[in-house]
């Protein structure tokens, strides 16, 4: 049964727009555009337990996954983002739900191994089209990941059946309507940036959300790609 937040704590709640529906630990949620406890977090695979990891998540907005993994166990959690209309609404919630969850205001680009440690699990969801430096992200990805990281792409991919733009790595670069550049690789491509910045296996888990590429109607289509990349073959989460 649903118990109401202390008066303090609604208006508090109230004084934010929200993107993601975080759940406040008493039935409520924040009243956000995105339910990802319905959408997006059953297509992931994020493991059930993470009981003693260590979890970063990358462009993490108000840490719904961030907070996810520590609702399974994490001992660690580092959201980053470089929003910083994010540091109030996530120090109200690890206010309100007592969640340990670090946040800082930062970049992919400013993340350290030696400032800010290394992570069994990093999450990197939608982030990725918001880049000016794709390659530099990766590789820093690569380098703060000790066992996994769970990524969701968006990728280019040819609408007819045609093998050579499946199997050979290919980008295409388009404009979002404010005009920045968005690098789109095909999975191949991704798959090599991966290999390149020191990921040694990779899990395709899914592709979702097909849309129209403007510009490139007859020939693409972008679609998300969900894959799991690891640093060794062998110690996976
Ligand atoms: C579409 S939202 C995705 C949020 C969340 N990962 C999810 O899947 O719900 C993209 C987020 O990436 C953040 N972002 C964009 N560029 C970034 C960068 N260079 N470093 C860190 N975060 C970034 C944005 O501020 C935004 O919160």
């Amino acid at each position: 049964m649903n118990k109401s937040l202390p008066a303090d704590f609604s208006a508090r709640i109230a004084q934010f727009d929200w993107y993601q529906q975080i759940p406040l630990g008493n039935g409520q949620l924040t009243p956000g555009e995105d339910n990802f406890t319905e959408s997006k977090l059953p297509m992931l695979q994020l493991p059930e337990g993470l009981s003693g990891r260590s979890v970063l998540d990358i462009g993490c907005s108000e840490g719904f996954f961030g907070r996810e993994a520590e609702r399974r166990g994490a001992a660690r959690v580092l959201g980053i983002d470089k929003a910083d209309h994010l540091v109030e609404k996530n120090a109200l919630l690890s206010e309100i739900t007592g969640s340990q969850m670090i946040y800082a205001d930062k970049t992919v680009y400013d993340l350290d191994p030696a400032h800010d440690g290394i992570f069994d699990l990093v999450i990197f969801l939608s982030v990725f089209q918001h880049l000016d430096h794709p390659f530099r992200a990766i590789d820093v990805i690569s380098k703060v990941t000790s066992m996994t990281a769970i990524m969701e792409i968006p990728v280019v991919v040819a609408k007819e059946n045609d093998a050579e733009f499946q199997s050979e790595p290919y980008s295409i670069m388009r404009r979002s309507k404010k005009g920045r550049r968005i690098f789109l690789p095909n999975e191949p491509m991704f798959f090599e940036m991966l290999s390149d910045a020191g990921f040694t296996a990779v899990d395709r888990i899914t592709r979702h959300r097909a849309r129209e590429v403007p510009g490139y109607g007859a020939r693409f289509r972008q679609e998300r790609l969900i894959l799991h990349a690891h640093k060794h073959e062998t110690s996976r989460l």
